[in-house]
């Protein structure tokens, strides 16, 4: 990869070129063709895709066939519970919930809680349990409904998702492992085994529900590297390989910056106060001139805004009003004061709510989304068994 930007499942630095990851990872750009299709066959299309958000894949094209012959499949996505979420991480998530609506099937959510605890020297177990918690409330929070959701938190779950994870591990040597994550003599053992947890829930969906003939992972595009050794071994384990849906990464306030966890500031948090967002989206980096009297004169560059990426991710559903933003900045007609106004009441209309919803959520009903308080334990074993 080059060294101007980049991105791994642990981090992103620099300005990311979409379309050069789209080469170096070796994935297939979405096109007009795929988005025809979707509207097709369920005459509409989020727009996550229809704005280029979700632009890259693997096998997207098969999942439509699948969805095209009338077969099931099935989504699968996660978190990592590091820390308190900021509204990137929400990104996917919601993308997925309109795709869980339009083809109303099963949602599978991991809680990599193991993958957290063993990356952050400083995360001890209550500390990521804590986090997991209160990560699945805010995944929650945006409605996802019990009877197609299930949630698999790594470490309370484990017992359900050793038998493929060593499946898994059995067929991923350590060279392709050190060649697809970069680990170094440093790493400890437990990353390098990680991955083959992360594999699993591509795989679970078949022995809960056979009918199932896919699976399709909504997720931003820094956790590629984990489906590619997965869909290797999906192969040798005689299993369908996992299709991907890739999204960008939604802009850190800062620029050239991810939002980070180590930065407050560069992020927008999900338990954020108005005043918090109020401060944060003020000092944001626009593409705006130094002065309102030179906005006005030669307009401001959207493309380069992160106040402009936040409506065109988030907050701004209307193609119509995206669109009009975008001819008034570069116009000269809007000014940055009254886009970042707007910003804050919208984000701040959007916590508020959010934050309502995830505090009518309890442990005991998180409790009830679990793998392991749902499903028979020695009948999903007996399934497992037939895999090598
Ligand atoms: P994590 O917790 O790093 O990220 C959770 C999800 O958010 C995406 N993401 C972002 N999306 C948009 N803008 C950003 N700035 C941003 N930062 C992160 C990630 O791609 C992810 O979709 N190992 C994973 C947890 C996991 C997972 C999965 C994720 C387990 N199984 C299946 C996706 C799909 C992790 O630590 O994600």
């Amino acid at each position: 990869m080059n060294e101007d930007f980049k991105v791994t499942p642990w981090e992103a630095v620099g300005e990311i070129d979409y379309q050069r990851l789209v080469k170096e990872f070796g994935v297939s750009p979405v096109t007009e063709d795929l988005l025809v299709r979707f509207r097709k066959l369920y005459g509409k299309l989020p727009f996550e895709l229809r704005r280029g958000l979700f632009y890259a894949h693997r096998d997207f094209d098969k999942i439509l066939s699948l969805l095209e012959q009338g077969e099931k499949i099935y989504l699968y996505t996660g978190r990592g519970p590091s820390g308190p979420m900021h509204i990137g991480h929400l990104f996917p998530f919601i993308f997925t919930k309109k795709l869980q609506d339009i083809f109303k099937t099963l949602l599978i959510i991991q809680l990599t809680s193991d993958e957290k605890f063993l990356y952050h020297h400083t995360l001890n177990r209550e500390k990521v349990l804590s986090y997991t918690y209160d990560n699945i409330k805010d995944i929650l929070a945006l409605g996802f409904k019990k009877d197609n959701t299930i949630i698999i938190d790594d470490i309370m779950d484990i017992h359900f998702l050793y038998q493929i994870a060593l499946s898994v591990a059995k067929r991923v040597t350590f060279s392709t492992a050190r060649a697809v994550f970069g680990f170094s003599p440093e790493t400890n053992i437990g990353m390098i085994f990680f991955m083959s947890i992360q594999a699993t829930p591509a795989f679970l969906g078949y022995f809960i529900d056979e009918r199932y003939k896919g699976c399709l992972i909504p997720a931003a595009i820094d956790q590629d590297p984990y489906w590619r050794v997965t869909r290797d071994v999906a192969t040798k384990i005689r299993l369908p390989k996992p299709a991907q849906i890739h999204g960008k990464l939604v802009p850190g306030l800062k620029k050239g910056m991810k939002m980070s966890a180590s930065v407050p500031e560069s992020a927008i948090y999900l338990n954020d106060s108005p005043s918090d967002v109020k401060r944060k989206i003020w000092n944001a980096l626009t593409g705006g001139q130094p002065t309102v009297e030179l906005q006005k004169k030669y307009g401001g560059d959207p493309d380069q805004c992160v106040v402009f990426a936040y409506f065109k991710y988030l907050f701004e559903p209307s193609e119509e009003k995206l669109k009009k933003r975008y001819e008034d900045c570069k116009s000269g007609r809007l000014t940055c004061g009254e886009c970042k106004r707007e910003l804050i009441e919208r984000i701040n209309k959007f916590l508020g709510s959010h934050q309502e919803k995830k505090e009518k959520i309890d442990d005991s009903e998180v409790q009830e989304y679990l793998l392991h308080n749902r499903f028979d334990y020695k009948e999903l074993m007996d399934k497992y068994r037939a895999l090598r």
